[in-house]
């Protein structure tokens, strides 16, 4: 057997059924040396309360599902070592959006987010595959590279500040894609993604808290992208820089 160490996780549940607000319940989870957060929870949930609802699916801090509030903080509890946490270990659901049922949140309001800065290499005309691919050189390619590491979980937008208050801004996971794709060389679609960039909920928002690039697991750096965004758009807007794409 191996060595275990009991710590106590204080978890927000909210069972919509019954709960008219979220509530603290307590449990102690003999914990092994290795385990992360995400460990714990589903101790929890196979040992003790089968109740108890959380989303995740890699275990690898790819997939970017098991995003949550760890004792305040943004993170994926499957790379938060429960060694390192002070005790007791709180946890909840990713702030800045609607509980659905305990640790987990409704994230259409994201998904649609996304979706508005059209995430895809949008081309005037397409060539022909019996053409061949775009080609790129590597420095168009680190161009963009890093803010193409963005997992979509969301734990930028449960740290930002402005999120809190603002809840149409856009935010800095869309912002940063839009820059990425912006900035590939293949694409010529910055035109298209300009009036949601710099519409009231786009980059201007933005109060350069620099919490979405704290808290960012794959170090992608979404403030950085935003602010960037911000010069390059002052640039278009004076007419010094032209938008890729425009007629
Ligand atoms: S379970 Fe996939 S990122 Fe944590």
């Amino acid at each position: 057997m191996a060595e275990t160490r009991n710590i106590g996780f204080e978890i927000l549940r909210f069972r919509p059924e019954s709960d008219e607000e979220p509530v603290w319940e307590t449990f102690e989870v003999p914990c092994r040396e290795e385990w992360v957060v995400l460990d714990a929870l589903n101790y929890i949930k196979d040992e003790i309360d089968g109740t108890l609802s959380h989303r995740w699916s890699c275990r690898m801090g790819v997939c970017g599902s098991c995003g949550m509030m760890v004792n305040g903080t943004p993170k994926l509890t499957c790379n938060a070592f429960v060694r390192d946490l002070p005790e007791p270990i709180r946890i909840a659901p990713l702030a800045n959006f609607p509980i659905v049922r305990d640790l987990v949140v409704d994230l259409e309001s994201f998904v649609t987010k996304i979706k508005k800065v059209k995430p895809w290499i949008i081309r005037k005309t397409e060539k022909d595959v019996a053409h061949g691919e775009y080609m790129q050189t590597p420095d168009e390619l680190d161009n963009y590279k890093q803010f193409t590491m963005c997992i979509n979980c969301s734990l930028c937008y449960a740290a930002c500040p402005v999120l809190a208050h603002e809840p149409d801004f856009i935010g800095p996971a869309a912002i940063a894609l839009a820059f990425r794709y912006n900035q590939d060389s293949r694409d010529e679609g910055e035109a298209e993604r300009y009036d949601v960039l710099n519409s009231h909920e786009g980059v201007w928002s933005c109060s350069y808290a620099n919490e979405c690039s704290e808290v960012c697991p794959k170090s992608v750096d979404p403030a950085a992208a935003v602010n960037r965004s911000k010069l390059v758009s002052a640039m278009q807007w004076t007419g010094l820089l032209s938008k890729r794409g425009a007629e």
